[in-house]
């Protein structure tokens, strides 16, 4: 019986330990640091996911089996170099891997190395070089800091002016450190997004089913960007051919790639697509699952999560049966704090949990939650990601509307056109 440590403390970590938690083969589950949804189902832990030397003392003295690290800033910091130089098993790349999420440029190279479909691209270390760059481009245009941004550092710019402040924005006002030091200037690229995941342990690897996230803030992708404000799986704006054209361009290339730079990459290879009218093309990858996108996948799988996590951890992914998925659609409204991407209060009681019936077909997630006298308080920007499933996707998006009617908090904000793409498909 296997003890399993997860890092983090989102909505993509509570799901990952509900599933996790349904193993068989799993004996008990710590949560580093977790969250008040997580705490029944693991035990939490008060070490910052960051703080990579208390993680790996606890994983030692607990005599941890796999740690499994959610979020991309201990991948970046070398949470997995770490543990495998200690012998210690972690599912995540190691930090030279994290960079297809942590340096845009680096990921760029690759994917231009590598021959996958993305947009074109320049990479300026100097704001002069850049200046200049512009009074050659035509508009629109993407400027994206290289570096971690919590994923505000992307700016689609309309005119010669627009593109100049950002720059600016990022290079000279260091909006988000050093990690604006290099930019991308980008084609904008028209088309529905898409985010598929696989995971690799570095030789083979396995996709997961396609998922949409709804990143700004307000209903018709108006406002601000997020880190996500609900998602849902499948997203038919993928078909059957497409998805095959995603399993060939976008993740078999990272893994020949990563093979031949010699670098060991086991986790997750998420794929930021777009469906243009050329085809699929990669905006982004990111070095692990999507939140709230794993909050609607991860129910969808009806095999054991641990052994998927363990033996790709271990380089040894052939050995586990072909997973399977449930044909439902399964629906994430994500509830966020009033005044959320911007600044919000923490500490608003959430109410009301007594209302939702033994929920079937249903989970609200915790994001931002924390106990607090007894009582589960607003902790974060995003709270709660109501999720629920259902053969039909309208019937899944009424019963998570539902809920949201009944488990709430002061200045609960959350939109109200969750899967609006594939509701137009229908
Ligand atoms: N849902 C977007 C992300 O996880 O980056």
């Amino acid at each position: 019986m296997m003890r399993v440590l997860v890092v983090g403390g989102g909505g993509r970590e509570h799901t990952l330990v509900w599933k996790l938690s349904q193993s068989p083969q799993v004996e008990k589950i710590y949560c580093a640091p977790g969250n008040a949804g997580i705490a029944p189902l693991a035990e939490c832990v008060p070490i910052g996911a960051e703080e990579v030397e208390k993680l790996q003392a606890f994983a030692r003295e607990k005599e941890i089996h796999l740690t499994v690290v959610g979020p991309e800033a201990p991948l970046m910091e070398g949470i997995t170099d770490r543990f495998r130089e200690n012998g210690q098993l972690i599912f995540g790349p190691c930090r030279k891997g994290a960079l297809l999420e942590g340096s845009k440029a680096w990921a760029k190279r690759f994917m231009t190395r590598y021959g996958i479909p993305t947009g074109e691209y320049e990479i300026f270390t100097s704001p002069g070089d850049a200046y200049t760059y512009l009074e050659r481009c035509s508009f629109p245009l993407v400027v994206k800091a290289d570096g971690l941004a919590a994923g505000k550092g992307v700016i689609i710019t309309e005119s010669l002016e627009e593109a100049r402040r950002a720059v600016h924005y990022i290079m000279e006002e260091k909006a988000f450190g050093s990690a604006g030091d290099s930019i991308i200037i980008e084609e904008f690229l028209e088309g529905e997004e898409v985010s598929v995941f696989a995971v690799t342990d570095g030789s083979t690897y396995l996709a997961f089913p396609s998922a949409q996230d709804h990143k700004p803030i307000y209903d018709g992708d108006r406002g601000p960007n997020t880190g996500g404000m609900g998602a849902y799986s499948p997203a038919p704006v993928l078909t059957a051919e497409m998805y095959k054209e995603v399993e060939e361009k976008i993740f078999k290339p990272v893994v020949r790639g990563m093979q031949e730079e010699g670098i060991t990459y086991r986790g997750v290879i998420y794929g930021g697509l777009i469906v243009t009218a050329k085809g699929i093309k990669a905006l982004e990858y990111n070095a692990r699952f999507g939140d709230p996108e794993a909050q609607v996948l991860l129910p969808r799988l009806q095999s054991d999560l641990f052994p998927i996590l363990y033996e790709a951890s271990r380089g040894n992914l052939a050995a586990v049966p072909e997973p399977q998925w449930t044909d439902d659609v399964v629906v994430c409204v994500v509830m966020a704090s009033a005044g959320y991407p911007g600044s919000y209060e923490k500490g608003k009681e959430i109410s009301g949990w007594e209302k939702v019936p033994a929920m079937e077909n249903a989970i609200v997630f915790h994001a931002g939650t924390a106990l607090k006298n007894g009582k589960i308080v607003t902790n974060g920007g995003r709270v709660l990601g109501v999720t629920a499933w259902d053969p039909s996707l309208k019937a899944a998006l009424e019963k998570a509307y539902s809920i949201t009617e009944l488990v709430t908090f002061e200045g609960a904000y959350f939109r109200r056109d969750i899967a609006h793409r594939a509701l137009g498909r229908m």
